[in-house]
């Protein structure tokens, strides 16, 4: 039987009929741009976070770009981000006229490497993005240390770790602004795109809602330069419907992650990562002595597996992995094969590739396998025999 890394139509399916009724509650209601159904999703998606302040925007890009825009970051600024993250993290820098500077990522949490970010504060400085990737927070408390000796601003890319915590806290309340991305295929998922916009800074947020909407306050008047960042309201009232159900979906990812953690430890040349390892703490030294490295939850985080990564060590060795599952029918996604240090339209930054040695490695190791919250455990344990077969062969 085959394994899809995704279906999405097993967790819209259940809500069925609560879909529907926000779906003709919102048609019978004549009001499709925020409104209402965006501002009761923005007080929901307040309580569960815990962020004072939730601003709906049509995407997580245009969050971390609304973000960017409400603290007035432009050209002559620079902003350090991860490498090893999707596009739309320096994408945005890049579109509001700063620069990207990229560090180098922790080969076992996936996240940004401290150190690199203190080597590369410089006067032009402005902010740092941390991604809390695959659903894992970032090292907040150093982050945001680091952050306050130099007087820079933290947004929390947040897009596929709504619900993850750190030391207790959810991600994006701990920055100036957090964003999440409600892409469908995200924990948290609408039926189209949309994101939203955290803050507990009451400045940041009449900002923020002023330029989702052409920077226009009042009516046709415009103090600020914004854009057509708003959230719909069928989106929002998709996402209403499925909040409730959200603790669920994430036990289910965790039960998941820990049917992997048992299954795929047991295979021999598996290992998992070791928190000691991590490069955001300590000189990574790793001994690569194993295949397939199996990521870990830190203690101090409450991971929400959007993503369960492998890292497959050897040249070559993670497409033979990737062309071993599909040929036994199971779905994979390698996120990402190109860290953005390396990407063509960011070439005139000069980076060379090896320059940022984790971001340029874990680019070649990493491949995430199925775990959605509905996949069957007898699927799971389909992709742990696949990949033992693949390391015995
Ligand atoms: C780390 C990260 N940042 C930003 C985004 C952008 O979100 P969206 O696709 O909703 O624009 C994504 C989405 O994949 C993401 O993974």
């Amino acid at each position: 039987m085959n394994v899809s890394l995704l279906d999405l139509k097993a967790q819209n399916g259940a809500l069925e009929p609560e879909l529907q009724e926000a779906f003709l509650r919102v048609v019978r209601s004549g009001h499709f741009i925020l409104g209402p159904e965006v501002e009761r999703f923005e007080r929901a998606l307040a309580e569960f976070t815990g962020a004072k302040h939730v601003v709906g925007v049509s995407s997580g890009t245009d969050a971390i770009l609304v973000a960017l825009m409400a603290l007035g970051i432009g050209p002559g600024d620079e902003v350090i981000c991860p490498s090893f993250t999707f596009f739309a993290t320096a994408g945005c820098v890049a579109r509001v006229g700063a620069k990207p500077v990229f560090v180098d990522s922790c080969p076992v949490c996936f996240n940004l490497d401290l150190r690199d970010v203190a080597r590369k504060i410089t006067v032009r400085t402005k902010a740092i993005v941390p991604v809390h990737l695959f659903g894992q927070a970032a090292e907040m408390d150093g982050l945001l240390e680091l952050s306050r000796a130099h007087g820079l601003r933290v947004i929390e890319d947040a897009a596929q770790a709504l619900g993850a915590t750190y030391r207790g806290r959810q991600v994006g309340t701990m920055g100036d602004c957090g964003t999440i991305s409600f892409f469908p295929t995200k924990n948290l998922g609408a039926l189209g795109d949309a994101g939203a916009v955290l803050t507990n800074d009451a400045a940041l947020y009449e900002r923020a809602k002023i330029l989702r909407m052409h920077g226009m306050e009042p009516k046709y008047h415009h103090a600020l330069v914004g854009g057509c960042f708003r959230l719909d309201a069928l989106q929002a009232a998709m996402l209403s419907v499925k909040l409730p159900h959200f603790n669920g979906y994430t036990a289910k990812r965790r039960g998941n992650a820990a049917l992997y953690a048992e299954l795929l430890g047991k295979l021999p040349g598996v290992r998992t990562a070791r928190a000691e390892d991590c490069g955001c703490a300590i000189e990574a030294k790793m001994e690569e002595k194993a295949r397939i490295v199996l990521p870990v939850a830190y203690a101090q985080n409450g991971h929400i597996w959007n993503q369960y990564t492998l890292r497959v060590i050897g040249a070559g060795q993670r497409e033979a992995l990737r062309a071993h599952l599909t040929s036994r029918g199971i779905g994979s996604e390698i996120y990402y094969p190109v860290p953005l240090h390396e990407q063509k339209c960011f070439a005139e930054l000069g980076y060379r590739a090896e320059e940022i040695p984790w971001a340029h490695r874990l680019a070649g190791e990493a491949i995430s396998v199925p775990i959605y919250p509905e996949i069957p455990a007898g699927e799971i344990e389909q992709v742990c025999a696949a990949i033992g077969e693949f390391l015995t062969r």
